[in-house]
């Protein structure tokens, strides 16, 4: 598809679509801005089916860093396969194999990359507020790949656009999160992009893993699984983030699969066409039972992957294009 033949690039009153530099988080854009993310990335949906991959080369010239400084399987790699299929030329600084480990401090790395000219970076990082400490220092479009437990606005996007196409809306749907929401960046950018689009979310897990005051991001909160299921047309799941957790915020992993984890019977109390959904990677037996996480007609986990490259492709071609001289702004 040529740049031609795309979706007009500046609405016709005028109004610039997505006018941010950078897309650190779902916190501070407006729900069309959201939804036009979503409409962007359909195009791709169809044509990543499609026998060659490869059929668009808007980012050709440019190159994509990924730097990430936290592991990763899904988030690298479709960032990477986004900008290949776009064109783009994809590098991947892998923090173990890089200079951060003999004590290069983020600002300096971050000016490296600079120096070496990419048109995109993405980052990943343990610490909130990383992306935007480089953001405000680099020259081009940053996005965020998951910072600490603050943001990962391409998950909540690559997941707001498979409930999208499964329930044909977002607006009215009762949306569960659950399990460790205190420690999940998965959790909050979710909560800010799928209330922006009119869902009521509630947080669902044991007292120690909600964070304090969380109802004032506009959610329901319950500690009760069962409650917080009730009628719920989307049960999305959340692992254990034992990385991120200093001494023990649960009694025993089996005990939580008793409390908190989603079996069939738990499913039970959801609708009855509820979406179960997971951001990966899943820990079987703990949050979620196999059985739930491979019953294709409920659960949702190998197309939100697909809907990652795609969330991720158009993401870039929208943040490309005033570099690229389309309808830039
Ligand atoms: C999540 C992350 O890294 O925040 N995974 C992902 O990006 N698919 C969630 C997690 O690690 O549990």
């Amino acid at each position: 598809m040529s740049d031609a033949a795309a979706p007009a690039r500046v609405r016709p009153d005028g109004v610039h679509p997505f006018p941010h530099r950078h897309l650190t988080g779902i916190y501070g854009l407006h729900p069309h801005e959201i939804a036009f993310l979503l409409d962007e990335a359909e195009q791709w949906v169809a044509l990543n089916r499609g026998a060659a991959k490869k059929h668009d080369d808007r980012l050709a010239g440019l190159t994509l860093i990924n730097a990430f400084f936290e592991n990763s399987t899904r988030t690298l790699l479709s960032f990477e396969i986004a900008g290949k299929r776009l064109g783009a030329d994809v590098v991947n600084m892998m923090v173990a194999a890089s200079s951060v480990k003999k004590g290069e401090t983020l600002i300096d790395t971050a000016m490296t990359l600079n120096a070496m000219r990419a048109d995109m970076i993405v980052i990943r990082h343990d610490a909130s507020g990383a992306v935007q400490l480089i953001a405000d220092k680099v020259d081009c479009p940053v996005l965020n790949a998951g910072d600490g437990r603050h943001e990962h606005p391409t998950q909540a996007l690559l997941d707001a656009l498979t409930i999208r196409r499964r329930k044909g809306r977002i607006a009215g749907l009762t949306v569960a999160i659950c399990g460790d929401v205190l420690h999940s960046r998965v959790a909050r950018s979710n909560i800010l992009a799928l209330t922006a689009l009119g869902a009521e979310v509630r947080v669902v897990g044991p007292p120690t893993l909600l964070p304090a005051a969380i109802e004032q991001m506009g959610v329901a909160r319950f500690t009760d699984f069962d409650a917080g299921l009730d009628g719920a047309d989307v049960v999305m799941m959340l692992r254990l983030q034992r990385e991120r957790m200093e001494g023990g915020f649960v009694p025993s992993s089996r005990e939580y699969h008793t409390l908190y984890g989603l079996t069939p019977e738990r499913l039970k109390r959801a609708a009855p066409d509820a979406l179960v959904m997971h951001p990966g990677p899943m820990t079987r037996g703990v949050e979620i039972a196999s059985s739930v996480a491979d019953d294709l007609d409920r659960s949702a986990v190998t197309e939100q992957v697909e809907m990652g490259v795609a969330v991720r492709m158009a993401c870039l071609d929208v943040l490309t294009r005033a570099r690229r001289g389309v309808g830039g702004w």
